[in-house]
């Protein structure tokens, strides 16, 4: 298959698109540091990425950021960080990407363990990971051609506890290859409209 991952420079993104590259001929992009620059919060840069790439059997996202911050604290314009770049930069992947991906393609978006096991300061990850397993799940049942789509939930990753473990107290950190798993199985299997869940 020819598979686009977009995210391709991150800590998810790289490991996936590494081990994607024994099998697949693999187009890394992300917004700075990959072979196809692409800003996801700018559907413009979407659409500009696909008719660069060309045709494409399927595309993997682990890409988008939020911002952590209390309840009591958290702005509107924090809010609209996750929502313009890892919800609405997601949804548009599969939105614009639909008209150009071949027949019987597929879509893997990444949503995350916030959507129901929510820590401190994680609101809006929780809010957008719920949105993005929503439009998962209504999206599939829209898509033509035998156009799949699944989401990704992954539990805080091992590779990240340096980074983000603080924020996730008593969550058991998830192994990358369990991750990678996830994703496979929405790529290469039959799933669509499914959250792949993966927490241990
Ligand atoms: N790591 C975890 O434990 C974990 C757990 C659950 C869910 N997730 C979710 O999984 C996804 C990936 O996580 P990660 O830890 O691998 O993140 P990461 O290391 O921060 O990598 C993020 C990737 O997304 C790209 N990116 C960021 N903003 C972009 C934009 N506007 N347009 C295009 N590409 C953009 C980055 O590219 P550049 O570097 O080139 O800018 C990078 O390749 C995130 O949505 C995260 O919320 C992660």
């Amino acid at each position: 298959m020819r598979v686009i991952v977009v995210g391709a420079s991150g800590t998810i993104g790289k490991s996936l698109a590494d081990h994607l590259a024994k099998k697949h001929e693999v187009v890394r992009a992300s917004s700075r540091k990959s072979d196809v620059l692409v800003d996801i919060t700018d559907a413009g840069s979407i659409r500009a990425m696909f008719e660069t790439i060309g045709p494409f059997d399927a595309l993997i996202s682990a890409a988008g950021s939020g911002e952590f911050a209390r309840v009591s604290e958290i702005t509107e314009a924090q809010f609209y960080t996750g929502i313009k770049s890892k919800m609405m930069g997601q949804i548009n992947l599969a939105l614009i990407g639909q008209h150009y991906i071949n027949d019987k393609g597929s879509f893997t978006l990444t949503s995350g363990i916030l959507a129901e096991d929510p820590v401190a300061g994680g609101v809006s990850l929780s809010v957008v990971n719920s949105a993005i397993n929503a439009f998962t799940m209504a999206a599939a049942l829209e898509l033509e051609r035998g156009l799949r789509i699944n989401a990704v939930s992954p539990g805080i990753v091992a590779d990240s506890v340096a980074s983000i473990g603080e924020f996730f107290p008593g969550h058991y950190p998830v192994p990358m290859d369990r991750v990678i798993s996830g994703y496979v199985k929405s790529a290469e299997g039959i799933l669509t409209g499914q959250v792949i869940k993966v927490y241990s």
